[in-house]
């Protein structure tokens, strides 16, 4: 048998309140390291369920479990509360027929100690391997393909790996591997100087042995503080402590085990994007959209009859979204439930959440319009894009503008908002461009 472990995380620590919002979170900054990159769409909302191509953004890295062979569970493991996600993942164990559940990790135990923290249940159907998934990951998981891979190289892990631009690649875990046996010879966690254009995507296959390994960081973890103690060392030191029982992937699993004939690599030759913030989950819709054109075609809309709005590319409608015959959608449109479209809409390349209403003739180009927010007759809601960027085509440190409106905004009639970040609850009577309106 076979589990799937996928990371969720949980909730950002920061108390700074919606002030902390800077421009560049408007845009595609890869090189922001904030916490607070997904807001405001984060502040309704976990990330995992924020809506990709319609479906939460875990929907895909679960849905793509379904085809492992002899899978037996999914675990979603996290710190958000439990309540968050009842629902979710009772509703998709009944859609997939595959049991998911979620584990709540009482503080975070970084990548590799999340996993380790909830051994004994992930042991529990006695798998032979573990699948282990970031969940702001976009791909296409070729899960089945890695189990293959994993199981011709033998040793504890594989990891999926993807060729992106040497300048974007810092952004990532770098590493080198042995073009012909596929080992892991050396990997480094977004080094300040450039290793590898080969880059760590966050989907692994591992045997049970992984909990060796981790217990084996935990214990020499617990034997260094001891010794600390005894040598009063840690009072010179005391940025270099870290909880015993958190264990990063990354820098304490993959850099010791590298060069070890333990770790090996599966190189996709598909899309791969990460998705830390909300102008990614624009260019990610895009890409499930256009996966479910090859996929799952019935979740497209096709525009044909004469009751349904002229559809131009790849578009998702919820069923209890009503959209005016009228209305121009597309492409890399999605709209989520009971939104209302109404005669001459033109959207374009937008994500419209849940109850959202948009009222005729107006415009949403390049934008994300947040649940129950309202845009008026002839309104135009857009942002400018400079470049479009991919990791693997690698222009890095360019922007890719998008405007948010957060949980019900009011655009009025004739307003127009470009690139610009708009918070909750806010009313718009005026155009704004390059604005944060908090
Ligand atoms: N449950 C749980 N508990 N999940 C965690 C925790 C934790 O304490 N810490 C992080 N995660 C989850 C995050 O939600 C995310 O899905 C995943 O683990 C990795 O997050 P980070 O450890 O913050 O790393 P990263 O996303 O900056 O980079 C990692 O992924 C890249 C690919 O997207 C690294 O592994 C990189 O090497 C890799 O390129």
């Amino acid at each position: 048998k076979v589990v799937a472990v996928i990371l969720v995380g949980g909730p950002t620590k920061d108390n700074s309140g919606p002030n902390d919002l800077r421009v560049s979170d408007s845009v595609l900054d890869l090189g922001s390291t904030t916490g607070t990159r997904f807001r405001p769409l984060s502040l309704n909302i976990p990330k995992p369920l924020f809506p990709i191509a319609g479906q939460p953004m875990v929907h895909h890295p679960i849905s793509a479990c379904k085809r492992i062979p002899n899978l037996a569970q999914v675990y979603l493991v996290g710190f958000y509360e439990e309540r968050e996600f009842a629902l979710y993942v009772s509703a998709i164990s009944n859609e997939l027929k595959v049991p998911v559940r979620y584990l709540r990790e009482d503080k975070p135990h970084g990548s590799a100690g999340g996993l380790y923290h909830f051994r004994n249940l992930i042991m529990e159907d006695n798998p032979s391997h573990i699948f282990l998934l970031n969940c702001d990951v976009c791909c296409s998981f070729p899960l089945p393909e890695m189990l293959e891979a994993h199981r011709k190289y033998g040793g504890i892990g594989t990891l999926l790996v993807i060729k992106v631009s040497p300048e974007s690649a810092s952004q990532f875990g770098e590493l080198v591997a042995d073009p012909v046996t596929n080992e892991l010879l050396h990997y480094t966690e977004k080094p300040e100087t450039f290793v590898s254009d080969r880059i760590n995507c966050g989907v692994y296959v591992f045997t049970p042995e992984i909990f060796t390994a981790i217990r084996d960081v935990s214990s020499q973890r617990n034997d260094t503080a001891t010794l600390r103690r005894v040598s009063s060392y840690e009072a010179l030191q005391p940025a270099t402590r870290i909880p015993a029982d958190f264990v990063r992937l990354d820098q304490d699993i993959l850099s010791p085990l590298a060069g070890k004939k333990q770790l090996y690599t599966y190189e996709t030759m598909d899309f791969w994007e990460q998705i830390k913030s909300p102008g990614m989950s624009l260019r990610c819709s895009e890409l499930y959209l256009s996966q479910f054109r090859l996929t799952s075609p019935h979740m497209l809309a096709s525009g044909d009859g004469t009751k349904s709005a002229i559809v131009i590319g790849d578009v998702y409608i919820h069923p209890s979204a009503k959209v005016h015959p009228t209305a121009k959608i597309g492409p890399n449109v999605s709209i989520s439930a009971n939104a209302r479209v109404g005669p001459g809409v033109r959207l374009i390349s937008c994500i419209i959440l849940d109850d959202v209403e948009i009222m005729e003739n107006a415009v949403v180009t390049n934008a994300i319009v947040g649940w129950k927010s309202s845009i008026g007759r002839w309104s135009r809601v857009q942002a400018f894009i400079t470049l479009l960027i991919t990791q693997a085509e690698g222009v890095y440190n360019s922007k890719l503008g998008v405007t948010i409106l957060g949980d019900s905004v009011a655009v009025e009639d004739e307003v127009v908002v470009t690139s610009s970040i708009v918070l909750p609850n806010k009313t718009l009577n005026v155009s704004v461009q390059d604005e944060i309106i908090l």
